[in-house]
């Protein structure tokens, strides 16, 4: 440990193929696998520094944060991390369906990665980062990654610049979901009739979406992302207690969207664990599809950004 302190970036990313549920056995392994895109300019920023005791600051201010907490203490059975002052800032709404635990995560694997010279490999860090969050094990990478058995350690697909989409998210509301994934997840699991029958669908179009991403076949994209969003949704809402995490706005954006592909434009939405609209376009359709979303009843903002790169140290 030789730099006083060390500090790392990462950004959220989006799954198109998604992940909701978890195997029943211990590290936080996915039912299913995924594929997703890492996105640019919305990072986390975290630093580490040695200390007495472990302290946990967001965007300045000091939190009780279990999960990290448990994710510490689930690393430190396997690797020597000293107590530390860790300092994270997003600069995009936490808890609010923008990942900032996918991009959390794979900061902070990645700062106690440098700082306590763990050595690492990219799977080595996935795998610490998935054991916070299994989102998190793909913002290790940049551009397109998937995570699957039986390693469930994320990889890289296709580097950000192969094929340079763009996302335009809308924002529906900034308030912090009022389910997390986790008891989401767990609940969808335990009480939805359709819960097998989504793990063996997802499975089913796994290798169809790594193809059309190789092939860079928007079209079919299109149809595998928007496909598996509505069919986890599906999932969510057929649980006991139902999970709705949509609100008018996200439905009108959905609506918007599919008229605005059906009229020629290269475009598809997908929906996280919140209420935003994340719609993946091509460059030059770009601006239709901000200005569309924007006129949308219920839209509060919008912000377009591009594919980026995966967890990297940035001093220390
Ligand atoms: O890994 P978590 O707890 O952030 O859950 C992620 C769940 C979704 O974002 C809805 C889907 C996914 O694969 O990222």
């Amino acid at each position: 440990m030789s730099a006083h302190s060390t500090t790392a970036q990462a950004h959220p990313n989006i799954a198109l193929l998604k992940y909701w549920g978890k195997q029943d056995r211990p590290g936080n392994l996915p039912a299913t696998p995924s594929l997703s895109i890492t996105l640019d300019t919305l990072t986390t920023t975290t630093t580490v520094r040695h200390a007495r005791t472990d302290s946990i600051s967001l965007n300045g201010e000091a939190v009780e944060d279990p999960g990290i907490r448990v994710a510490l203490a689930d690393w430190r059975r396997d690797h020597e991390i000293p107590p530390l002052a860790i300092e994270t800032r997003n600069n995009f709404p936490t808890a609010a369906g923008l990942a900032s635990s996918a991009s959390g995560f794979a900061a902070l694997a990645t700062a106690i990665d440098g700082h306590c010279r763990l050595g690492l490999s990219a799977g080595g860090r996935s795998a610490l980062a998935r054991r916070g969050s299994a989102s998190a094990a793909r913002s290790i990478h940049g551009g397109f990654a998937t995570l699957c058995g039986p390693d469930w350690q994320a990889s890289q697909l296709m580097s950000a610049d192969s094929w340079p989409l763009k996302v335009v998210v809308a924002i529906t509301s900034s308030a912090p979901k009022a389910v997390s994934s986790r008891d989401g997840m767990a609940i969808s699991r335990r009480s939805s009739p359709y819960f097998d029958a989504w793990v063996s669908a997802t499975a089913g179009a796994f290798g169809s979406m790594r193809d059309a991403v190789l092939r860079r076949d928007f079209a079919r994209l299109a149809e595998l992302s928007e496909a598996s969003c509505l069919r986890m949704h599906g999932l969510m809402m057929s649980g006991d207690p139902a999970l709705l995490y949509w609100n008018a706005g996200t439905l009108s954006c959905i609506e918007a969207l599919r008229g605005l592909r059906q009229a020629g434009r290269n475009v598809f939405f997908t929906v996280d664990a919140g209420p935003q609209v994340k719609a993946v376009c091509t460059t030059p359709d770009a601006r239709a599809v901000e200005e569309l979303l924007r006129a949308q009843p219920g839209v509060q903002d919008i912000l377009t950004v591009g594919l980026g790169g995966g967890a990297v140290v940035v001093d220390g």
